[in-house]
């Protein structure tokens, strides 16, 4: 399925783009909104029931009330969570920590789950990931995800780590002294030159997230890889320096990418649209652009600072 969205995107690019940078051309920026929900919405719609085999064991595909009663059994049997637990360490770890303490996935220790409150949508994610997120599709045996969702059901009694910080001041140096919407965006309001933090509380660890205030480029995601459309911007970030052949200079983020051409925005909200055959120069940059905040802010305020981004979780429904 990829592959073909893939191969329907890059023929579509450059059909919208003229060679010249087109700034204020409303065709660059609908054609990288176009690009972005649609293979997500494909893979929604793939939902668990892909692939054939995989039976009443639940693997990837099969019977999702199959594979639900499985993690039931499972739980029901201490002996057998060693196995979810080494499944989970060997798959999930990397990103949701070891005891699922979290890292750059969110925490998986804590009583109720945003996202999979139920079993049957702990099992679907474990199984097929969150299309449009950084959470992959884990490439799993048949039959081993019921494992891993009934070891992420007891970690359930780890408690909450505790933010010092006040979310209310926090919320204050975010929209003053941080100015943190002039580069993010938050319901709506702000600068999409940095990634959503609407919901960046529900996304992320506390500890990544402090680890993004003061050392904003230990965790810059790897620049090179390929644009994807179907994973949201974090996954993709690349900070890009173009130089065209009449000598002018731009810097932004990419908001899409193919082989002929590349898209980004500057930090001022503008789309930049170019061939890549028409650039004199152009460079992927590891570094982050964000301000380094552990130097700008008080301690106190940092605290806070990360106290109100812990409290974003989006829209309550
Ligand atoms: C490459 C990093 C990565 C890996 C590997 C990974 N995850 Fe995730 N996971 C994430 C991120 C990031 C999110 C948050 C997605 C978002 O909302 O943007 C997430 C979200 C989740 C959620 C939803 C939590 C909620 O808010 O309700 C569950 C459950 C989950 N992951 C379980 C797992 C399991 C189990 C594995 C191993 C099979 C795994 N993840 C592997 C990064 C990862
Ligand atoms: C000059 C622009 C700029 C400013 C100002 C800025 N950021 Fe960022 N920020 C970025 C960019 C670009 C990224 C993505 C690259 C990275 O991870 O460093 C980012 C990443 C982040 C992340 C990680 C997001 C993720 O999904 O992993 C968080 C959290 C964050 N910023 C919070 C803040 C807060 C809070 C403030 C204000 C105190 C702020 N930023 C100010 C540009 C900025």
């Amino acid at each position: 399925m990829q592959p073909r969205l893939l191969c329907l995107l890059f023929t579509l690019a450059p059909i919208s783009l003229l060679a010249q940078d087109h700034t204020n051309d409303a065709t660059a920026a609908a054609a990288a909104a176009a690009t972005t929900p649609a293979p997500s919405a494909a893979q929604a719609k793939q939902g668990p029931g892909r692939g054939k085999g995989g039976g009443g064991g639940g693997g990837r595909g099969g019977d999702p009330a199959a594979a639900v009663a499985e993690m039931h059994r499972i739980m029901a049997a201490p002996g057998e969570l060693s196995k979810g637990q080494k499944l989970f360490e060997t798959h999930c770890s990397t990103c949701h920590g070891p005891k699922g303490e979290g890292s750059r996935g969110p925490t998986l220790a804590q009583p109720s789950l945003p996202r999979a409150g139920d079993d049957p949508s702990l099992v679907r994610i474990v199984q097929g990931g969150i299309p449009g997120t950084e959470m992959p599709r884990v490439m799993l045996q048949p039959g081993e995800a019921p494992f891993i969702a009934a070891y992420v059901r007891t970690l359930g009694q780890i408690p909450l780590e505790k933010v010092p910080g006040d979310p209310a001041k926090g919320a204050e140096v975010f929209s003053t002294k941080g100015a943190c919407l002039s580069c993010h965006t938050r319901d709506g309001q702000g600068v999409a030159f940095g990634p959503d933090l609407t919901n960046i509380g529900q996304r992320r660890s506390v500890a990544f997230l402090r680890r993004s205030l003061v050392e904003p480029a230990a965790d810059v995601p790897q620049s090179f890889e390929p644009y994807r459309a179907d994973v949201s911007l974090p996954l993709n970030f690349s900070y890009i320096r173009a130089k065209t052949k009449a000598g002018k200079e731009y810097a932004g983020i990419r908001v899409n990418e193919d082989t002929y051409s590349i898209q980004f925005r500057d930090v001022t909200g503008e789309i930049h649209s170019f061939y890549k055959k028409e650039l004199a120069e152009l460079k992927k940059d590891q570094a982050s652009p964000m301000p380094v905040y552990g130097a700008l802010l008080a301690p106190a305020e940092l605290d806070d600072v990360l106290a109100y981004l812990v409290s974003l979780r989006g829209k309550k429904t």
